[in-house]
């Protein structure tokens, strides 16, 4: 009953699994298992400082290696996390991420100028769409439409048969023909794969490589501590984490703060007339104010493999540990 209800209203039944509980609480979930919610802002501090060795967070993520692969940082934990996570980080830091406002600008302004005064729309699809094309540029470094165009076709199918995975795995095994939802998977995942590997070959050889600035051009000249480059299977794990984590994360975030700008005419008001005196202040606030109240993701997670302490309960191994953004963005104490 309680994985009905999470899957169908997950804030409202943590909202009330809280007011029940307090700020923390155990949840039991098919598919997902036994997990501990924490909401507590200084638990959640206590157990993200000091040492962490004994939390994994790759291990709760493992179901999504069969779309992104083994060596996804998203998957890895302990030292093959770290080096991933230190070749990928580089380009997400300081003055590299203000080099994608360009790209970002000039996706958002066609997507807006093909726009109409009266159609209607849903704005979630239209956020994707535009999430997807920042991604193919700013990470992947493909621009040609065409060539946009099939690695929409082929990766947004493979993402669109992610629930598949949550089947557990006996299940998973039934043979079922080649039109049986497995064996259509597979299919969608070979084809995805190609395109990733023909693009990576096609950069390794552009005689700019060393000047571009997309993800994926970086990731090709970068090598580890020990001077390793990294190899193919590496780079198309990366390439199809990043857009995995990064394309419906910020389609969701977009088509939210549109939902609660237009329900919300002050705030639309003002922003119009903040970003008419060229000032951003206002506009990072309506994001952050954006993910408090519509948090994508809501919780992180992290698997014990020791015993240990949380908010004052002593802990099994094995058990998962849920932070509850969604919970701690909405205490009153923190966001009067
Ligand atoms: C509104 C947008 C987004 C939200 C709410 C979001 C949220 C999150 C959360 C909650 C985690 C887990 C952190 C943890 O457990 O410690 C995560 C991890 C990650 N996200 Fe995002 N994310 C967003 C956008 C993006 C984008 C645009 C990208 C890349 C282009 C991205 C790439 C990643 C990666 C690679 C990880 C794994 C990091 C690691 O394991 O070291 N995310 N994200």
């Amino acid at each position: 009953m309680n994985t009905v209800r999470f899957a169908r209203r997950p804030l409202d039944c943590l909202i009330e699994w809280q007011r029940r509980y307090g700020d923390v609480f155990t949840v039991k979930l098919l598919v997902f298992g036994t997990g501990v919610y924490v909401a507590d802002p200084d638990e959640i501090r206590a157990m993200f400082t000091g040492d962490q060795s004994d939390l994994l967070a790759g291990e709760a993520n493992a179901p999504l290696s069969m779309i992104l692969g083994e060596s996804s940082v998203l998957v890895l934990d302990g030292p093959e996390h770290l080096r991933q996570r230190k070749l990928l980080l580089p380009r997400f830091q300081g003055s590299h991420v203000k080099e994608f406002r360009d790209v970002i600008r000039a996706v958002a302004e066609a997507e807006v100028g093909g726009w109409r005064d009266g159609d209607e729309f849903p704005i979630r699809e239209r956020m994707r769409a535009l999430t997807f094309e920042v991604i193919c540029r700013a990470v992947f470094g493909v621009t040609e439409p065409q060539r946009v165009e099939r690695l929409r076709a082929a990766l947004l199918a493979l993402i669109d048969t992610g629930p598949l995975l949550l089947i557990p795995e006996a299940l998973r095994r039934i043979p079922l023909g080649p039109l049986g939802p497995w064996a259509r998977f597979r299919r969608r995942l070979a084809a995805a794969d190609a395109l990733l590997y023909e693009e990576i070959e096609r950069r390794r050889s552009e005689s700019d490589l060393e000047r571009r600035t997309d993800v994926l051009s970086l990731l090709l000249r970068a090598h580890d501590e020990g001077g390793r480059p990294m190899s193919d299977l590496e780079l198309r794990d990366e390439l199809f984490t990043m857009l995995g984590a990064g394309h419906e994360t910020t389609a969701t975030a977009l088509a939210f703060a549109f939902d609660l700008l237009l329900h919300n005419p002050e705030t639309m008001a003002r922003l119009r007339d903040e970003l008419g005196s060229g000032d951003d202040a206002y506009l990072d606030a309506v994001g952050a104010e954006t993910l408090r109240l519509r948090p994508v993701i809501d919780a992180a997670e992290r698997t014990l493999t020791r015993p240990r302490v949380i908010a004052g309960y002593e802990l099994p191994a094995g058990i998962r540990v849920y932070p509850g953004i969604a919970l701690v963005h909405r205490r009153a104490d923190r966001y009067p």
